[in-house]
């Protein structure tokens, strides 16, 4: 499966901000034998988002992992600034980059320069970010990510008022385009998302934060109905 393939089926995508990275190989292996294509990763700079946390070091020490177990790596970038760093994650073995709606005066530029790096562009919105906001960039995203936590760190709680939000955005953006969940995904919670109309479901600590990661990610990816 080519990494658009793996972004227009629905499907659980374990946070590795979570996991614990003495033995982050073992914890990517132990989520991709139970099934998992997509390993999510969270870039913060400390600027947009208070924690500093994965730059591309990180993702070129994880390609050859994920690719060779026919994965795809999922970079979300919150960070100022984004276009300026795109080309550093693709070249470090991203497939996909998100964009926060809200890191940059020049979202569609940030976008342009994803696709020309050669990865899959999806645009991050903030929980106070309208989804109006994505219309004007519809034609060049590939999918967009519907922020259920506010940006910054793994364990918060699902914003409850997120499935409202999601069914909002997937009346506006039709019933092609992937809609991503991101932030306080268990399977107390995927199942309203998928409900509301998300097909991509980020999971960090309540994968890498159980006792047995595949189990807690085949139970979440149950839920969802992934
Ligand atoms: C939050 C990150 C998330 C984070 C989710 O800023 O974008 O991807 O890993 O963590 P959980 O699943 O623990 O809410
Ligand atoms: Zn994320």
């Amino acid at each position: 499966m080519t990494a658009k393939d793996l972004i227009h089926s629905k499907r659980v995508e374990p946070s590795i901000l979570s996991a614990d990275y003495e033995r982050l190989g073992e914890q990517i292996g132990r989520v991709m034998d139970a099934g998992a294509r997509v390993i999510h990763v969270d870039v913060m700079d400390g600027h947009f988002v208070p924690p500093i946390t994965i730059g591309p070091v990180i993702v070129e020490s994880i390609r050859e992992q994920v690719h060779g177990a026919g994965g795809a790596i999922d970079c979300h970038l919150m960070i100022e600034r984004p276009e300026r760093q795109v080309e550093q994650f693709a070249k470090a073995g991203a497939d996909s980059i998100i964009v926060q709606y809200e890191s940059t005066p020049n979202v569609h530029f940030a976008l342009g320069a994803v696709h020309e790096a050669g990865c899959l562009a999806g645009l991050a919105i903030n929980p106070a970010t309208p989804v109006e906001c994505a219309m004007e960039v519809l034609g060049i995203v590939d999918y967009v990510l519907c922020m259920t936590v506010n940006p910054g760190w793994g364990g918060q709680a699902y914003i409850p008022t997120s499935n409202d939000k999601v069914k909002r955005l997937r009346e506006l953006v039709g019933p092609e385009l992937p809609i991503q969940v991101d932030g306080g995904i268990s399977t107390d919670t995927a199942g309203g998302a998928a409900a509301a109309g998300a097909t991509l479901f980020v999971a960090g600590s309540a994968v890498f934060g159980s006792d047995d990661p595949a189990a807690a990610y085949r139970a979440i990816a149950e839920s969802a109905g992934a």
